[in-house]
């Protein structure tokens, strides 16, 4: 049924004239449905400043059209960052953003006539930190699926002292975005970092671990200091999993008895942070890239149809879907239906973004060109899995020359 819908897309929604349309987030208007989704190049400097390869990016998306450039993940603190390059806002190197900020908004308008929103991620990776190029992970408890033959040694888990010292770190971050330019800020909730992880802290104990409540603390309280501490026409947003794909108890929206998806907490938490734009987003690329990153069109339908349950749940709310570029040169069309028939109010665009720049102008002006889009080869990932930057290895010659030299000492 669903795959027909999607088949019925390209010949019903030709035009894809929706995608061209307004939303409203509180007093902000962004000028057309389509997001460039955050997509780390890990090529920060080692004080967290964007660099010559993130100003370069950010330069390409400034001329891509799209209505909101949502940033890659930027740390709120060393400890917590993916790698050595990963981006990290501070009071030291804050000049560095507001210089590209600028440069973002001032080349989109000269180009496109596009004013674009600019949402900061800000994140700790968690499990995943890496800040000196070797593991230093930080978990919220062990979790034996993901771990398997190598549990992590307990005093890797976190204390609640150490997670309300992570709050004051967002409460630093929020403040530093809004004072750089950033339009809104997302508290990121997904893809097994820290805050995704504590969702499922089921075997946990003391504050943040076992209850829903426990389990939540940490993102609505970080999701309540951005409010607090921010303008009323600052978006809060939050690009958030709705499913980890890993079975209960170490996963999120997880069915008990299997891995099919259980929304109803995550459909409890969306009501109990009350925000009114969502980035929604599933899966883990550590450990199951498949539904994360889609390759095939199984997970491309899952990320749709669990989209949708969160859309109908709450019609008012403005929810960007993910992981739509799988479709190729028709990925504009699926999208533009997909916003029709009220799966989503906007289009999220990851990999599509690195490999075609301009992709939102060519989709808002008559199509996509097929020798240009993303392929979804992985290679991007390969990159970054390598401890390298990152970036389109197929339709970007820097990209393409460094990704040789890398498999060369990357085995
Ligand atoms: C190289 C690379 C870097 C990424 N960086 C981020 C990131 O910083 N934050 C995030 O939430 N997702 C990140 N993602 C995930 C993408 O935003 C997106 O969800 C995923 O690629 C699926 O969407 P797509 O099919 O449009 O590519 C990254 C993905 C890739 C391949």
């Amino acid at each position: 049924m669903f795959e027909k819908k999607l088949a019925d897309t390209i010949c019903v929604s030709k035009s894809g004239d929706i995608l061209n349309s307004p939303v409203k987030v509180g007093n902000v208007t962004i000028n057309n449905r389509i997001v460039i989704q955050p997509m780390e190049g890990c090529d920060g400097t080692k004080s967290g400043a964007p660099d010559e390869l993130t100003n370069r990016r950010y330069n390409r998306f400034a001329e891509s059209g799209a209505g909101i450039i949502w940033f890659e993940a930027v740390a709120v603190e060393e400890r917590g960052r993916s790698n050595p390059r990963q981006l990290w806002l501070t009071e030291e190197n804050k000049d560095h953003y507001k210089r590209l900020i600028f440069d973002i908004k001032s080349r989109a308008l000269s180009t496109t006539g596009v004013l674009p929103v600019l949402i900061m991620q800000a994140t700790h990776s968690g499990r995943y930190s890496k800040p000196k190029g070797v593991p230093e992970p930080i978990i919220a408890c062990n979790n034996p699926i993901i771990e398997m033959d190598k549990p992590l040694s307990p005093d890797r888990i976190i204390t609640d002292d150490g997670i309300k010292r992570i709050e004051e770190s967002y409460a630093e971050a929020v403040k530093l975005a809004e004072e750089v330019g950033f339009d809104g800020i997302d508290i990121k909730c997904c893809h097994g970092y820290l805050n995704n992880e504590l969702l499922s802290a089921y075997t946990r104990k003391g504050e943040y671990g076992g209850s829903y409540e426990n389990r939540t603390r940490f993102f609505r309280n970080c999701v309540n200091i951005a409010k607090s501490y921010t303008n009323s026409d600052f978006i809060i947003t939050s690009r958030l999993n709705i499913y980890d794909h890993i079975p209960y108890p170490y996963g999120w929206g997880m069915n008990k008895e299997d891995v099919n998806p259980d929304l109803s907490e995550p459909l409890r938490l969306i009501e109990d942070i009350n925000l009114d734009l969502l980035n929604i987003t599933m899966g883990n690329p550590y450990y199951n890239p498949q539904v994360n990153r889609p390759v095939d069109m199984s997970a491309v339908k899952r990320m749709f149809e669990l989209t949708k349950r969160v859309q109908d749940a709450f019609p008012e709310k403005k929810i960007i879907l993910s992981a739509v570029t799988y479709l190729r040169e028709n990925a504009g069309y699926y999208a533009a239906k997909a916003i029709e028939e009220g799966y989503c109010t906007m289009a999220g665009f990851g990999r599509m973004s690195i490999a075609y720049p301009k992709f939102a102008q060519d989709m808002l002006n008559g199509g996509l060109d097929s020798r240009k889009v993303c392929i979804t080869c992985g290679k991007c990932t390969e990159l970054m899995r390598c401890g390298s930057v990152t970036g389109c290895v197929i339709r970007d010659k820097y990209y393409t020359d460094l990704y040789k030299e890398v498999m060369t000492r990357c085995v």
